[in-house]
């Protein structure tokens, strides 16, 4: 008999309770998001939490293009769009917006999940921005039910997002996960044309599947870059960014993994 596609039945609950870690884990970060505190003493924070749940940062030591990620999270901070590496010099301040990104790692299954938050009192545009990032991953999770597709994910994530005059990053996109942190498919944020549609297959969804979706928005241009340490990657025109993801599972109605 062929391998099912779907993830088996004790794989959901593995990847559940893999969620369950980064949950409190999350949601305990959000508690010490104030001005003053480093974004390394975050970091710390964080690796213990997981390592005492029996748990591995699944950050920690992944490799991307050849270079180690040395942190348990990715702070990523106003123009910051992903992968801004915590600092002991880098202390959070009233009116910035912070996106904290993790993964974690428990009897080898992953999951995924990121927030953008403010600190203190932020603009009114910068609200908006959260409002509408967080909006559109809902939409997007919204899609995630069998026999839907990748591109209708995109395609509501993008929708709203540009209804607003904001921006999709086209460089980073969601994924698959489950044994791995990062699996087929790629889930971007935007229908793809032209030959990204190659790179980015409009697969099926399938019962069971775990995604992790992700939209990465600004309220510039798409355009980003990535700075000199070789990680974060911000935004071409300093724009400010926002960042949400869940980890779910395609199921009608699809479950959210993850709480933050
Ligand atoms: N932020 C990425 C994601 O959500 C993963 C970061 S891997 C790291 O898929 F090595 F850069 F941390
Ligand atoms: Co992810």
């Amino acid at each position: 008999m062929a391998l099912l596609p779907t993830i088996v039945t004790s794989a959901w609950s593995k990847l559940e309770q893999a969620a369950r870690v980064l949950s409190e884990v999350l949601q305990r970060i959000r508690k010490e998001l104030r001005p003053g505190v480093t974004t390394l003493e975050l970091d710390a924070l964080a690796e213990e939490l997981i390592r005492s749940a029996g748990a591995e940062p699944a950050f920690k030591g992944y490799v991307v293009d050849g270079k180690r990620y040395p942190y348990t999270l990715c702070i990523s901070i106003n123009h910051e769009v992903v992968h801004g590496m915590p600092s002991a010099e880098r202390r959070l301040q009233e009116g910035e917006i912070v996106s904290i990104d993790c993964g974690v790692r428990k009897n080898g299954y992953y999951a995924d999940a990121a927030f953008t938050v403010g600190i203190g009192q932020i603009s009114p545009e910068a609200e908006q921005l959260l409002r509408v990032a967080e909006e559109a991953l809902w939409l997007g999770i919204e899609q995630a039910t069998p026999g839907r597709r990748v591109y209708d994910i995109a395609a509501a994530i993008q929708r709203h997002v540009e209804r607003h005059r904001y921006s999709v990053v086209r460089e980073l996109t969601g994924h698959g996960i489950g044994r791995r942190l990062h699996e087929a498919p790629s889930v971007p944020n935007f229908v793809p044309t032209g030959s990204w549609r190659w790179r980015f297959p409009n697969e099926r969804l399938r019962e069971g599947q775990a995604l992790a979706i992700e939209p990465m928005i600004t309220a510039g241009l798409p355009e980003v870059r990535v700075a000199p340490d070789g990680w974060t990657v911000y935004t071409a025109d300093g724009s400010l960014a926002a960042h949400f993801e869940h980890t779910v599972l395609v199921a009608n109605p699809p479950q959210v993994l993850t709480q933050w």
